[in-house]
């Protein structure tokens, strides 16, 4: 295995919002590169304990090398977080738990995955080996109506129809089974004088399959609920996104919960934090990113 890189966005405003104490309990719910795993485990030191999850074994296989002892390391979904806590034996309750959701840039550009319209590979868009849907099944089963519903919703892409259209018709003729004849078929769908000048034509496409496949909304919603209730009081939960269904689901949880009458959380990000000009400059991948964070009364 390759370098699993990936620059952590927003690391110093995430770590600063977890508050992060000498011999803490925390977890990271996206190890991805460990960017901000790292930092969790020097900062609480040898009496504190860190549990950081990932979907992706080569994340996991790639942060064990550092042999970090107050790191439990566990390869499966946040969603699960509730059963990873009691198998872990490590306490019931948390100060502090971080997801920075998405994708990392190291299985972005794996030549070998499915994730990026630049490079020819197989049609598979899943963080691990058992994704909610495969992506192939997804390009090749799903109805005409679905797979507009996807591309429209998730990717935000107003060639929705035209490109599910697109990919029934191309896959009546041959079944679609590359990456490449995805992005043919994408850019066949859209006419060339409303590309985008910034973005690649296949972007939102693949963004919305990759969601589909992974189930990513349905994870962050099961995650929220279980995330407030293992956090101490004084706990603190951060959230990072880059969608804007993900950062809404998580403005309506968290509003939710912190109404008048009864609240459980109190709100610390009025308006979600977005990753200053520099970083942006320094890292393009930041640009879409939203903070949010809160503690638990
Ligand atoms: C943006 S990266 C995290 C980067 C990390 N904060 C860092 O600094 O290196 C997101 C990671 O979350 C993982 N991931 C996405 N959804 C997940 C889920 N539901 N459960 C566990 N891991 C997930 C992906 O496999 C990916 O490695």
């Amino acid at each position: 295995m390759t370098n699993y890189f990936h620059i952590p966005v927003m690391l110093k405003e995430a770590i600063d919002f977890l508050k992060i104490k000498l011999a803490g309990n925390y977890i990271d719910g996206t190890l991805g590169g460990g960017g901000y795993s790292k930092v969790i485990s020097e900062k609480i030191g040898p009496q504190g304990t860190l549990i950081s999850i990932d979907l992706d074994p080569l994340a996991i296989e790639n942060f064990l090398k550092n042999n970090f002892k107050n790191v439990i390391v566990v390869n499966d979904n946040f969603a699960n977080l509730e059963e990873i806590v009691l198998k872990s034996k490590k306490g019931a309750k948390f100060d502090g738990i971080v997801v920075d959701l998405g994708l990392s840039s190291a299985q972005l550009e794996d030549k070998d995955r499915g994730f990026s319209f630049l490079n020819n590979s197989s049609l598979d868009m899943s963080f691990g080996p058992a994704p909610e849907k495969e992506t192939s099944f997804i390009i090749n089963s799903y109805g005409v109506r679905d797979l507009e519903r996807i591309i429209k919703e998730y990717g935000q892409e107003s060639w929705a129809r035209k490109i599910a259209n697109n990919i029934v018709l191309s896959r009546k003729k041959k079944r679609i089974s590359t990456t490449q004849e995805l992005v043919d078929i994408i850019i066949s769908s859209i006419p060339r004088k409303f590309w985008s000048r910034k973005i690649h034509p296949a972007t939102k496409t693949f963004q919305a399959l990759r969601m589909e496949t992974n189930g990513e909304l349905e994870s962050l919603k099961k995650f929220l609920p279980i995330a407030v209730k293992l956090l101490k009081k004084g706990g603190r939960l951060v959230v990072i996104s880059f969608h804007s269904l993900e950062d809404r689901i998580v403005k309506n949880f968290f509003r939710d919960l912190s109404r008048e009458d009864k609240p459980i959380i109190k709100i610390l990000t009025p308006k979600p934090l977005v990753p200053s000009e520099e970083e942006v400059n320094k890292n393009f991948r930041s640009r879409s990113a939203k903070l949010r964070a809160v503690e638990k009364i």
